[in-house]
């Protein structure tokens, strides 16, 4: 299948952003948008719908490892400016960012935040000329509330993950089958009858959690987060510390969004011919580098790498990196038209609105908007608020 193919199969399958593009018309003519995303299909689709609103567009990836090439090809062939490379270096990954920051944007579409922290690090001069930015990932969001709390955001950035069109949808449903997608495919393993061990239960993990499940897996939850875990506990799971866990799991998967999740030391504790596999952002949730340094590794299939321990052969997926983009195909289309669609649609409102530096939820009515175009999209229809029922709703002296 080639680049052209794939956008042109998600786009089919992409009702809510076609109707979004007919609302753009040409409402971005004049802009130059730069973005950094994970360069697949579903992102060429959303690159076109801003190209057909009359946006100039500069893209490169956001991992070092999800861009698929051809169709960062077809972009190219499309006249988009395109700079994403599958498996670039960290230096190559930086240069890429700095040439879509060359086109000078106005807004900024990013996903996890290196382009908007290069912005503000090294291409300050750059500041200035930009309206605002969207971010799409939960890591990206935390760490622009944790630069605005320092003082040091410099421009309004909507926070495209918390929307509920967003989070419900991509992270537990998106995550939830894209990253058992990626598993699955590239080892060929069963997981029915297997121990997944899941860290962390917040919205991707609830998905990753669901669907191993629905798999057949026995299923334990590691947490931080006292209510998590007892929400993980009374949603049917086993709750466990990460190094009582590491002595019974066959698979395990990260979606934490924290560092040093999985150590050496529960690694040494791990049975032979267990499976790691990251679905957070960045590749820090288990440490990569430690296993490096204590074992021989070889590839033994495609994104699987063995390493052995102690006699035990430990398998890790796609280096670590996010499984579900580097060793698959990302989130499925429907779930990606909801979250592209609010994407389109903050682009525009921070080309039309005037907002201060900040980290913004998205407009509740652009949320609402995207959910019933999803429902149109079904041939779904809901109730309406009778006017009495939206009376008793706002008023506080009727009771019993
Ligand atoms: N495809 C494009 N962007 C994605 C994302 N942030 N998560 C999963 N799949 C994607």
């Amino acid at each position: 299948m080639s680049g052209l193919q794939k956008i042109e199969w998600a786009e089919m399958h992409m009702p809510v952003l076609r109707a979004v593009s007919e609302e753009l018309s040409d409402s971005l003519k004049g802009y130059t948008v730069g973005m950094a995303l994970h360069v697949e299909a579903k992102t060429a689709v959303l690159v076109r719908t801003l190209v057909r609103a009359g946006a100039e567009v500069a893209i490169t990836g956001c991992n070092p490892l999800s861009t698929q090439d051809d169709v960062a090809d077809a972009l190219r062939a499309e006249g988009v400016h395109c700079y994403a490379k599958r498996g670039c270096s960290t230096e190559e990954y930086y240069e890429a960012i700095n040439k879509v920051l060359d086109h000078e944007p106005d807004v900024v579409v990013d996903d996890g935040g290196d382009l908007i922290f290069t912005l503000h690090a090294h291409r300050r001069e750059l500041l200035e000329n930009i309206r605002g930015a969207t971010e799409e990932t939960t890591t990206g969001v935390k760490r622009l509330i944790a630069m605005h709390r320092d003082g040091k955001l410099e421009f309004p950035v909507i926070a495209v993950n918390n929307a509920r069109t967003k989070y419900l949808f991509d992270n537990r449903y998106g995550t939830g089958q894209s990253t058992w997608d990626a598993i699955i495919r590239t080892t060929n393993l069963l997981v029915a009858g297997k121990t997944v061990v899941v860290a962390g239960y917040g919205w991707c993990g609830k998905g990753v959690a669901m669907r191993a499940r629905g798999l057949g897996a026995t299923v334990i939850i590691t947490e931080v987060d006292p209510v998590k875990a007892l929400e993980a506990c009374m949603d049917g799971y086993r709750v466990m510390k990460m190094e009582k866990a590491s002595e019974v799991g066959d698979i395990f998967i990260t979606t934490t969004g924290n560092k040093d999740v999985i150590r050496l030391e529960h690694i040494m504790k791990m049975k032979d011919g267990v499976l790691l596999a990251n679905a957070g952002h960045f590749n820090v949730e288990i440490d990569v580098e430690s296993l490096r340094n204590t074992a021989q590794s070889r590839i033994v299939r495609n994104n699987v790498e063995e390493f052995v321990l102690n006699g035990k052969r430990i398998y890790l997926i796609a280096e670590g990196r996010l499984v579900n983009l580097a060793a698959g195909d990302g989130h499925p289309v429907e779930v990606m038209d909801m979250s592209f669609s609010n994407q389109a649609l903050c682009v525009r409102y921070i080309a039309e609105n005037e907002l201060s530096p900040g980290v913004y939820d998205v407009p509740g009515e652009i949320d609402e908007h995207v959910a019933n175009l999803k429902l149109n999209s079904l041939g779904i229809e809901i109730d309406k608020l009778t006017p009495e029922q939206v009376k008793y709703l706002s008023e506080w002296r009727m009771g019993t």
